[in-house]
């Protein structure tokens, strides 16, 4: 690398680097000698020839292209050998300029996590973030230096298969996890080996896809966009991420690549958002089939206009932009402003001290074999499940049972554990994977004796494994159930209308229940599925989605009490796919059905209860939590004040455990109505048995704000009622104050 410096100072061009200018001379100083077909070049984004994650254009002429300085980043290309291949190229190049390689590590590199949406159930702020440092360190051994994540959509449809992918239906809860997410992957900052710039996507509201259809319309409210769909992009700024992503949706008839409101106005605008803004997976050349655009070269024009300074895969920018340019319908500034946007990232992260900073094998291979980094998903695993049911506390199992069935198709699979959106790493076989029978088996030993049976496949109406289950279920003392979906039924493109356990996974169920032995259901999925007949008579259930490598271990250490459960669901769980969207902060409308038996007349359904199956924050655990001694220092707020809340909670039970507690808001009277309810604050406490702790809140004038009808962020003077709660509708505290002039 010295010799590229030494060779550019001594031709005397004018460009040396010193560690003492800033990095905005570094940036100007190369932007000077690029040519515009180079400033063309940094703003495009090519996938690797291998393991495609959309699309895929065919082409030969890539390195090539790189060669002529025409390409900044490629993604899905992984590993110290083979992004030292591709920059070695770059550095074939007339100006040298790094590639950046980007990659879809969302729960994981090799070592893979719970899904997204597992992880916010732990509403653990402090273990999220170590999932994503985690993945961080292993990733940016491995030559990455850029995560496609977080995914911060607020999604509220099961239906849409993305909800894995994201931190679930609310804005507050989901702007804290998005925060720690981009901490996580950052860590110290750019610049440090082990840091990787985040990107926070799907710029914005794709997680509204109409029908929860993949990629659909997004149709919705100024106010709504405002105060449920932004929130978590705003804290992804906060949080210093260096890069946003936009979205495959239009959003009101804007596609949001060409979104000129949402990335130029809002993002670099209002939120002076100065990292880049990369397209998703060709939607600037999508916009064609949205209707909004005629040609790849309009869709370039307005993509690069609207603010989108990278061109994933479409090669529109590449095609285009020098036309356009030509043609005085793109002004230069704007290609300079994209093109120091990118390469302001590339010099923090260091790349042009040296662009093989991440290709250091010997660090790769100790970072991907840190069973410091197994023991933390085996934690993370565990603080992901949720316990939905516990009757006659069943579950934890006694380690002295002698025989235990352990049935279903999802038993021994290694692989579903995984998930959507696992990484899959050059050289590390998937055996790595800790299955459930192994989980089960390790937790076991000699002591129990485990039997098995297959039962049933996850999809498919084939019974003939039935005979088999219920045979090891008779002879057992207890039989475990493991169903659900695989794991490429949620994720990307993977909607569904029939959200339901599939095949016949739960007449399996039934039948092993009328064997009358005790059956504890592990339901694997990356959405919440609907499970009527599960939810009705299974004794137990364990919500487990999908957990990673450590899956098998950590399911085992939750179903004997290693670990006492505490997640609580980050999303409404429907009773059924014709109650979707449910949300817990709805609006009241003019005639609100107190409960199932006063509907008549009200806005519910006649067949179905008004209540979800399981609501928002709901979540059991193995001991029980007391809540009492509500105090709020003052009942009567001025906009300035603040009012301090405390509340005490006690562990009630015999085992020690962690509650998260609740703090929800209701503006009674706003000049826009306001939702039933609100999530303001929360507290994750861990008790030992028979142990309290006095737990403060504070409420303060933003906690009060939301957006009037000029959509100005205000406070408006009323009643408030504070309600502290072990879910949405586990209420158990209640009190009211009001904000005065
Ligand atoms: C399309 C997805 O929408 C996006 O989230 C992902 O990062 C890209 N493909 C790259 O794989």
């Amino acid at each position: 690398m010295k010799l590229f410096f030494l060779s550019l100072t001594f031709c005397s061009i004018g460009f040396y680097a010193t560690a003492q200018r800033t990095i905005d001379q570094r940036v100007d100083s190369v932007l000077k000698l690029m040519t515009l077909d180079e400033k063309i070049g940094q703003m495009n984004q090519y996938n690797d020839d291998w393991n495609a994650t959309g699309p895929v254009t065919l082409d030969s002429t890539k390195r090539q292209q790189l060669r002529n300085g025409q390409l900044g980043s490629l993604l899905n290309c992984v590993g110290t050998r083979r992004t030292r291949v591709w920059q070695e190229v770059a550095m074939q190049s007339r100006l040298k300029i790094p590639l950046l390689f980007g990659q879809d590590v969302i729960h994981g590199y090799k070592t893979t996590f719970p899904i997204p949406l597992a992880e916010a159930a732990s509403w653990d702020l402090e273990a999220i973030e170590l999932s994503a440092r985690i993945a961080a360190t292993e990733a940016s051994s491995a030559g990455v230096h850029w995560t496609f994540a977080p995914m911060v959509d607020i999604a509220r449809d099961p239906r849409w298969g993305r909800v894995m992918e994201g931190a679930g239906e609310d804005p507050y809860l989901g702007s804290k996890i998005a925060f720690a997410r981009v901490k996580g992957f950052q860590g110290n900052g750019l610049g440090n080996t082990n840091a990787v710039m985040a990107c926070a996507k799907h710029f914005a509201a794709y997680g509204a896809a109409i029908g929860g259809r993949d990629y659909n319309s997004v149709d919705m409210s100024e106010r709504m966009l405002w105060e449920v769909y932004l929130p978590p992009f705003k804290a992804a700024v906060d949080a210093g991420a260096a890069t946003f992503m936009n979205a495959f949706n239009d959003l009101n008839g804007v596609p949001a690549t060409g979104n000129r409101y949402l990335q130029r106005d809002i993002l670099k605008g209002k939120w002076k958002f100065n990292g880049f803004v990369v397209s998703d997976w060709g939607s600037i050349g999508e916009m064609i089939q949205h209707g909004n655009v005629k040609n790849e070269y309009e869709a370039a024009l307005s993509a690069v206009t609207a603010g989108s300074d990278m061109d994933m895969e479409s090669r529109c920018y590449r095609n285009n932009l020098a036309q356009g340019v030509k043609d005085k319908k793109v002004p230069v500034r704007l290609i300079d402003d994209a093109v120091r946007r990118i390469l302001r990232k590339k010099f923090e992260l260091g790349l042009f001290d040296d662009p093989f900073r991440f290709c250091d094998a010997q660090r790769e291979q100790a970072a991907l074999n840190n069973p410091a980094h197994t023991a933390a998903a085996r934690q993370v695993a565990a603080k992901s499940i949720v316990l939905l049911k516990n009757e006659k506390n069943l579950l934890p199992l006694s380690k002295n049972t002698k025989t235990i069935a352990f049935i279903g198709p999802l038993v021994k699979p290694k692989k579903q554990n995984k998930g959507f959106w696992d990484v899959e790493v050059p050289g590390v076989d998937s055996n790595f994977i800790v299955s459930q029978w192994e989980g089960l088996q390790n937790k076991v030993g000699n002591t129990a004796t485990l039997l098995y049976a297959k039962g049933c496949d996850i999809e498919g109406d084939d019974r003939s494994g039935f005979a088999e289950a219920i045979e090891v279920a008779k002879k057992s003392d207890v039989v475990i159930l493991s169903i659900g979906e695989r794991r490429d039924m949620s994720g990307e493109a993977k909607s569904r209308s029939n959200i339901n356990i599939p095949g016949v996974q739960e007449d399996l169920l039934k039948e092993l229940l009328a064997t009358g032995k005790p059956v504890v259901v592990l339901i694997n999925a990356g959405r919440p599925l609907v499970f009527d007949y599960t939810a009705e008579h299974a004794p137990a259930i364990l919500y487990t989605w999908w957990l990673g490598s450590e899956a098998g271990n950590a399911i085992a250490d939750v179903l004997f009490g290693d670990y006492n459960p505490s997640a609580k669901l980050p999303i409404s769980f429907p009773r059924s796919v014709g109650q979707v969207p449910i949300y817990y902060s709805h609006f009241n409308t003019g005639r609100p059905a107190g409960n199932d038996d006063d509907k008549n007349y009200r806005s519910a359904y006649n067949d179905l209860s008004i209540y979800p199956q399981y609501e928002f924050g709901y979540g059991l655990s193995y001991t029980t939590f007391q809540y009492s001694n509500l105090e709020l220092s003052k009942r009567k707020m001025r906009i300035h004040e603040k009012i301090e809340v405390s509340v005490t909670i006690r562990n009630t039970g015999a085992y020690d455990g962690e509650d998260v507690v609740q703090l929800y808001l209701r503006d009674k009277v706003g000049s826009v109505v306001r939702p039933v309810q609100e999530l303001k604050d929360f507290a994750k406490v861990k008790l030992k048995a028979g142990e309290s702790k006095t737990l403060r809140f504070v409420i303060d004038k933003e906690k009060l704000s939301f957006y009037n009808q000029p959509l100005q962020w205000v406070a408006e003077p009323g009643d408030f009622e504070l309600m502290i709660g072990a879910s949405a509708r586990d209420i158990r505290l209640r009190d009211r104050f009001e904000l005065v002039q």
